[in-house]
Formats: structure tokens, sequence, C-alpha cells
């Protein structure tokens, strides 16, 4: 071909062409080996994120995954639902499947971690007034023919939604107060010594309040939720001295209290209270069978004899991340004293690595075969050449949850 090229008199011509073939052969060469950068050439052109559509099925599926992951990894707190994929990068590594780089806006639902995966599938999120919301990036790896999904790394933040906000569509709703707040202590002491009062064997503690709001009905009206520990000693027993204090929690429940008073009267006498109690045993994994509903009014009749959620075997697979809950933003000084842009409004920071070539993250234990497996980890990338499909659509039609 070249040769008879050679002979004619497009020599010129086709000689150009052919150092242009030469040097984008040389550049894709360059872009297909994702092999560690180890002496960093110069000129080397940057590795290719591709963005993908935030309402693409495939998207879509990733983002479920990297978000079951997140949950899975917590210690504390509510699960996370996703409201939207505000952004996904996918960058493909010969012979490794991929690594994406999503943005995720997410919302609270109402489920605590600790409750089995079975009641976990009825989490929703939580009512507008008592939304919280923001944002994770993470990065998901998936190598579909070796089975692997993995989470390397994750970073989320989170706020309560504009009380002040919230409140011009809906005055009359509750609103979240401080979980120290002394009454909100109150409310939940009380519910609690109203379940204890009717359970038959077992007494339970407060371990730590999870969720409080106020709000005037009659009178002032508090909501709590709050977990629980097995007290040491059961009521049957007069005195006991087994104090292993640091029990695990074994329950969540939902209190209220409810005062009922003349708003101009001042308070001579104890004015009426109702008190209202549910209470949620956490169950393992493992005794489930035929049972629909989890939740136990009153008097649990069975309890986990330990409740440990499953946790993925070795250490080595856990990914680095942790979900960072800030104030809700009208707490904070307005805009011009921050200087920044509304995308600060959730700052969420992940990166395992600077070097805009990338840097290697060592995945081997996560394939069953010898020899190292190696996934190249970029900074993660900002909003500039995102797809014009994202953000995409969002579940809650709700703007007051939307991170700018
Ligand atoms: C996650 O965010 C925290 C700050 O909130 C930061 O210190 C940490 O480095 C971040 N993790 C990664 C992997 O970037
Ligand atoms: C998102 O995708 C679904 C199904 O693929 C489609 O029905 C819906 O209209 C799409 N939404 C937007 C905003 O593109």
């Amino acid at each position: 071909m070249i040769s008879a090229f050679d002979r004619f008199g497009r020599v010129a011509y086709s000689g150009m062409g052919l150092l242009r073939l030469l040097v984008l052969c040389t550049l894709a060469a360059c872009c297909m080996a994702r092999s560690p950068p180890a002496p960093p050439l110069p000129q080397r052109p940057l590795p290719l994120l591709h963005p993908l559509g935030c309402n693409d099925s495939e998207v879509l599926a990733v983002a479920g995954f990297a978000l079951q992951n997140i949950n899975r990894d917590q210690k504390d707190g509510y699960m996370l639902s996703l409201n939207r994929v505000h952004d996904v990068r996918e960058h493909y590594q010969e012979d490794m499947g991929s690594l994406f780089y999503l943005t995720l806006d997410v919302l609270e639902t109402d489920c605590h971690f600790l409750l089995s995966r079975k009641a976990q599938k009825g989490c929703k999120p939580r009512m507008s007034y008592e939304s919280v919301y923001g944002q994770c990036k993470a990065m998901f790896h998936i190598n579909k023919p070796r089975r692997v999904l993995y989470l390397p790394a994750y970073n989320c933040t989170l706020r309560p939604v504009s009380k002040r906000k919230t409140h011009t569509t809906c005055p009359d709703c509750p609103s979240p107060i401080d979980l120290s707040n002394p009454s909100a202590l109150e409310a939940a002491t009380e519910s609690l010594a109203k379940f204890n009062s009717k359970s038959p064997s077992k007494k339970y503690e407060l371990v730590k309040v999870t969720k409080a709001m106020n709000q005037w009905v009659s009178g002032p009206a508090y909501y709590v939720e709050y977990l629980i520990k097995e007290a040491p000693c059961t009521k049957s027993q007069a005195s006991c001295s087994l104090q292993h204090s640091d029990s695990e929690p074994v329950g969540i429940c939902q209190g209220s209290t409810v005062q009922s008073s003349l708003r101009h009267v001042p308070l001579i006498q104890p004015v009426e209270k109702s008190v209202t109690v549910t209470c949620e045993f956490f169950e393992s994994q493992a005794q489930v069978p035929g049972d629909e509903n989890p939740a136990v009014t009153q008097g649990p009749q069975k309890l986990p004899q330990k409740n440990t959620t499953p946790t993925s075997s070795p250490s080595v697979t856990a990914p680095r991340g942790s979900i960072q809950h800030l104030p809700e933003l009208d707490d904070e000084k307005p805009e011009e004293s921050k200087g920044g842009s509304p995308e600060e409004a959730f700052p969420v920071q992940l990166d395992l690595t600077t070097n805009p070539q990338g840097d290697t993250l060592d995945v081997s234990f996560l394939y069953l075969e010898p020899g190292d497996k190696k996934l190249v980890v970029l900074p993660f990338p900002g909003k500039e050449q995102r797809s014009t499909e994202c953000p995409g659509p969002e579940k809650e039609n709700n703007p007051l949850v939307l991170p700018p």
C-alpha cells in the first residue's frame, strides 16, 4: 500500500496523512494502555472520562448499587435514598471494566440503618418539612464479566431543609429541633416510660435521641425518635447488680408528647399530656421467615440475641468515606460573606488523587485469580463537560430538597 503511494505523485500528501495517522495511533495507544504512569511523560494525554446521561437505565442501576454500598457502610443514622443522579462519568479501563464517578442528590429516609434489610424495603423519604437532603460523591467499580461491584470511596454532605422556606408553605408543620434540646429528651423519656409500663418482662433504656421536632397543637407538642437498649434488670428482679452498661441498641421508638393547655392560662397545675409510643425492634437477618411486619407496637415477644448487621468480611474491602451533617443553609451567613458559588452549599470532597494523570488503586483482593489488578483513579471530575442529560429527573418534586 505504502509503496504504491510512494511511486506516485501524492507522496507529500499521503506522507502527511500517514504521519497524522501515526500520531493518532500513538495517542490511542496511550489512551488504551491504562498502565500506571510510572515515569510521568510531559505530553501524555489525559485519560478520558466519558460523560453519560443521568437518566440512562444503566446509570440508574450503578447509582443504586453505589448508594446501597454507602448505606451498608453506615454505623449510625438513617438510610439514604436516591433523589436524582446529578452527574456521572465513566472511565473504561481495558481488562478491568469501568470506574464510575457519580454525583448523587440524596434524601434521608425514615429507616434507621439498624433495621433489617427486609424492613428497609419500605424506606421512604421523610415528609418535606422534616427532610434532610444533600449530595454524595462516589467512585464505583464494575467489572461485569467478573461480577465485581465495588465502592472504593465516597463522601456525602447533608443538611436539613430550610425551616424558613418550609414555613412559608406550611406554617403549622412541625419543625426540627436540636437533638440535645431538653424538651426532646423529656419527650423521649416520657414515651419510653409508657412503653416500659406496658412491657411485660423486659425494660428498656434510652440510648439517644435521633430525631426531634416540635409543633404547636393545642399546646406544645414534641415528636421524637430514639434508640433503646435493654435495661440490665428485669422488672421482676427486685435487686440486681448486673451492670453491663454498653449494650447495643435493640430497637428504635417513635414517641410524642402533646400538652393540651389553654394559651392564656398560666400553667399552675400540671396540664394534661397525651403520650404515644411505637417501637420497632431490630432483627438479625436470619430470623425473619414469613414475618411480614417486624414492627411491634407493645411488648416485643422476640428479641434478637445479637443485632449485628452483616459485615462484609475483610476490612480491606471497606470503602473510605463518611457522611457529614451540616446545619440548614439559612443558619449560615449569606453568600456574599462566603463569596462562594452555590455549588459550595454542599461541599463534598472526594479525591483519592490529585494527579491529573491518575494514580493506581490496587484492587487485587476483589479478584480471585492471581496477579495484580489495578484500577486507574483520577481526580474527581468537576462540572465541566458533563452530559447535557444531567442532572437527571428527580423523584421528589420539591425544589427545597435539591442541592443547587
Ligand atoms: C471526605 O471528606 C473529608 C472531609 O469531610 C475529607 O477529609 C476526606 O479526605 C474525604 N475523603 C476523600 C476520600 O476524599
Ligand atoms: C427518563 O427515562 C424514563 C425511562 O427510560 C422515561 O420514561 C422518562 O421520560 C425519562 N425522563 C426524562 C426527564 O428524560
